[in-house]
């Protein structure tokens, strides 16, 4: 029998955990699927109780799961959802996977975070639900959010994809705020499945859908049970049915169910690796007037998954890219910038312009032809050229004080020209 052994490398410390073992046990219960359910729900059990939630629900990936919850909120056609113009353009992709017209709302300058008072402008008698999405570890401001969802009753999904254990300023973990938490355990995440998503939420009838949408609709399917087989005879029979629910094919495979299992097992040690990162830059740029770090409400906790600031160089005669090139001389890891505003990228401007998915297909987005008419959501278009991000999926003191070595000398050297 072959022995693997994680060998250590600058990531491997994400997975130091239990991670391997629970895979070989897929593996030597020879390959049970998420039909059967076994790791999909010691996972889900795990990851429901560390959030203090009834129901979890695996998923290939997060924005399969956006979609799974704003179908069980029923959204379809002719609806519009309210989502962030600054976050990336699967937020908006969801909302059209359900049928449904994303709405921009713009941004706060200080937060980067979705401006509650811009959502109220932008709600109709269309708006079905509203889409908080935490950026870059910080949660929105839900008090206000959750008020105006009240007002105008409407859903709110909370996208927590870059937003592990974050609290608000009540000391309520994202994702267990409005009616379903949205993770996704892609790659680059707080954890990681390699590809991945799961949602969280405390209401039976939405965990239902949401797990039946994911899972082709198949009949069996419940609320806190993903299995589709169970009594071979009653299941072996031409007069059986197996459908009575529409839905995709978002299943979580077993071996990423075994990795999110350990990883959620980690889940705090994780989060305080990326905290104390945050820490550290933090205190790198006391003095600098040009770095400005994303705002956190008080009392509310940031998770960092980066670091982010807005960039004031300019006014100080620094450029972004000068910027990002000094601190990559002095070792540190490449900046992130923000992405491109979500109605900003060519995909959504071709389906506003021409009602088109793909250029050379013509009609298959006829019905959105004209969606992005009089957007326009200036904090948003002013802050996103200036949003850079630092790594912070450092594990070690040394790979994390290489950054801040990096940043604090890039701004020496900045400070002495
Ligand atoms: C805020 C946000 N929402 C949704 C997603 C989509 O997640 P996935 O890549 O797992 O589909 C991401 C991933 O980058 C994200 O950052």
């Amino acid at each position: 029998m072959k022995k693997e052994i994680l060998k250590k490398t600058a990531n491997s410390w994400r997975f130091e955990g239990n991670e391997i073992k629970y895979v070989s046990e897929v593996l030597n219960s020879g390959f049970g699927s998420s039909t059967s359910g076994n790791m999909n729900q010691r996972y889900e059990t795990a990851f429901a109780k560390r959030f203090g939630m009834k129901f979890a629900v695996t998923s290939n990936s997060g924005t399969s799961t956006l979609h799974q919850a704003l179908m069980a909120f029923g959204v379809g056609p002719g609806d519009e959802v309210i989502v962030p113009a600054l976050t990336v353009v699967m937020c908006g992709y969801a909302v059209m996977h359900a049928g449904a017209r994303p709405v921009f709302a713009d941004v706060l300058s200080d937060t980067f975070l979705i401006d509650p008072v811009d959502i109220e402008k932008k709600i109709t008698k269309r708006t079905k639900a509203i889409m908080a999405v935490h950026m870059y570890g910080q949660v929105c401001d839900m008090e206000k959010i959750l008020k105006i969802a009240k007002k105008h009753n409407l859903y709110v999904l909370e996208d927590c994809a870059q937003c592990y254990l974050g609290t608000d300023a009540q000391g309520r973990l994202a994702g267990t705020i409005g009616h379903v938490g949205s993770f996704s355990t892609e790659n680059s995440k707080h954890l990681s499945t390699g590809d991945g998503g799961i949602l969280i939420t405390n209401d039976e009838v939405l965990a239902e859908r949401m797990r039946k949408f994911g899972g082709m609709g198949f009949k069996n399917i419940r609320a806190l049970n993903g299995q589709v087989r169970k009594n071979k005879d009653t299941f072996q029979d031409p007069k059986y049915v197996r459908h009575d629910t529409f839905g995709y094919n978002y299943r979580l495979p077993e071996v990423a169910a075994a990795i999110g299992l350990a990883q959620v097992e980690r889940i705090d040690f994780i989060v305080k690796k990326r905290i104390k990162v945050m820490e550290k830059y933090r205190k790198a740029l006391a003095g600098c007037d040009y770095l400005v770090p994303q705002r956190i409400p008080k009392g509310s906790r940031n998770t960092c998954w980066t670091f982010a600031v807005r960039f004031e160089g300019e006014k100080r005669g620094i450029s972004w890219y000068d910027f990002r090139k000094k601190f990559m001389e002095y070792g540190g890891d490449g900046i992130y910038s923000a992405w491109a505003l979500v109605y900003n990228e060519p995909i959504m401007q071709l389906i506003h312009k021409q009602g088109r998915f793909f250029p050379d297909l013509p009609n298959q987005a006829k019905h959105f032809k004209g969606y992005l008419k009089g957007v326009h959501c200036p904090n948003a278009e002013k802050l996103q050229p200036k949003i850079m991000q630092f790594t912070a999926n450092q594990g070690i003191e040394k790979d994390m004080n290489i950054q801040i070595y990096a940043l604090k000398k890039a701004i020496a050297f900045f400070n002495k020209k």
